[in-house]
C-alpha cells in the first residue's frame, strides 16, 4: 500500500490485542485502539505513542449496537477508510463451565461478545473496508474451538467449556460464511489462534507471551492479495476445524 495503512483492533487496551496494535504500529501503520473503557483506552494509546506508534483511541463496546455504530461513524469521519480490522475482543465467561450445570445466560453472553461482537463490528466497518485496496479481516479465534482437537485424545484443548470453546467453534464457522459471501471482493477474512498466552483471560497461566500471540494476527493482517480466505491458522500453519 502506498498510503499509510489504517487498522482497527478491538479489545486493544491489553493482552494480545495491545500487542497486535503495537506490532502493526511498528510496521508504520496508523492503529485504532478499540476499547470500551475510557481510561484503559487512553492509557493504552499513550503507551503505544510513547513507543512511537501512530495510535488513536476508538470507544468501542462490541456488545453495544450504539457503541459500534458510533465507532464506525468516528472511523469514517477521522480516517475515511479501513484497511485491516482485527476482531480480537473476547471473554471466557469464567470457569468452571460444565455443560451440565452452566447458566445458559452465560453462554449467551459469551456468544454475544465473541461472535455477535465480531458480526456487529465487521458489518459496521465493511463500508470502510470496501474503500481499501487490500482489505483484511482477522478474527482472533482459538484452537479450543477446533472440534477435531476437542475430540483428539491428548490434544491441549483447555478445560471443559460450554461457552468459550463453542463460541470459537461458531466464530470459525461464521468466518467461513463471510469468506463465501465476500469471495468476489478484495476482502480476505481468516481466523487466527494465538496459542496459549499469559493474559488476564487465563489468569496469566499461558506459556507464550502476548507479543508471540500477536504474530499470527499480524501475519493474517498483511496477507498478499492472492492470500487465503476463510481459513484458520496458527503460527505452525492451518489448524483443523
Ligand atoms: N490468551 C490466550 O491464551 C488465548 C488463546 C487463544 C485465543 N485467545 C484469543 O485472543 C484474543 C485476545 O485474548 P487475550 O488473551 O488478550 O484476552 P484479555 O487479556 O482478557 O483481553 C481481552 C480484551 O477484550 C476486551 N473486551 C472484552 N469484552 C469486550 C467488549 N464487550 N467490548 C470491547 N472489548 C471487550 C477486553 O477489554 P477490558 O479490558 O475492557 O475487559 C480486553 O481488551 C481473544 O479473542 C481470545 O479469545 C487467547
Amino acid at each position: 500500500m502506498s498510503e499509510q495503512a489504517i487498522a482497527l483492533v478491538t479489545g486493544a487496551n491489553k493482552g494480545i490485542g495491545f500487542e497486535i496494535a503495537a506490532g502493526l504500529g511498528r510496521l508504520g501503520w496508523r492503529v485504532g485502539v478499540g476499547a470500551r473503557e475510557a481510561q484503559r483506552r487512553e492509557e493504552a494509546v499513550d503507551k503505544l505513542r510513547a513507543e512511537g506508534v501512530d495510535a488513536f483511541g476508538v470507544a468501542l463496546d462490541v456488545t453495544s449496537d450504539d457503541s459500534v455504530a458510533a465507532a464506525a461513524r468516528t472511523m469514517a469521519e477521522t480516517q475515511g477508510r479501513l484497511d485491516v480490522l482485527v476482531n480480537n475482543a473476547a471473554i471466557t465467561g469464567g470457569v468452571p463451565q460444565n455443560p451440565t450445570d452452566v447458566d445458559p445466560a452465560v453462554v449467551l453472553q459469551v456468544v454475544d461478545t465473541n461472535v455477535g461482537g465480531v458480526i456487529r463490528v465487521t458489518n459496521a466497518m465493511l463500508p470502510l473496508l470496501r474503500r481499501s485496496t487490500s482489505p483484511r479481516i482477522v478474527n482472533m479465534s482459538s484452537s479450543v474451538g477446533s472440534l477435531t482437537l476437542q475430540t483428539t485424545p491428548g490434544a491441549f484443548v483447555g478445560p471443559i467449556s460450554a461457552a468459550y470453546a463453542p463460541s470459537k467453534t461458531l466464530l470459525n464457522a461464521v468466518t467461513v460464511q463471510y469468506a463465501r459471501e465476500l469471495v468476489d471482493t478484495k476482502i480476505l477474512i481468516n481466523a487466527g489462534c494465538p496459542g496459549y498466552c499469559a493474559t488476564d483471560l487465563n489468569g496469566f497461566r499461558g506459556t507464550r507471551t502476548p507479543e508471540q500471540g500477536a504474530q499470527i494476527a499480524i501475519q493474517l493482517a498483511t496477507l498478499p492479495d492472492d492470500g487465503p480466505t476463510g481459513r484458520f491458522f496458527d503460527d505452525a500453519g492451518p489448524v483443523a476445524w
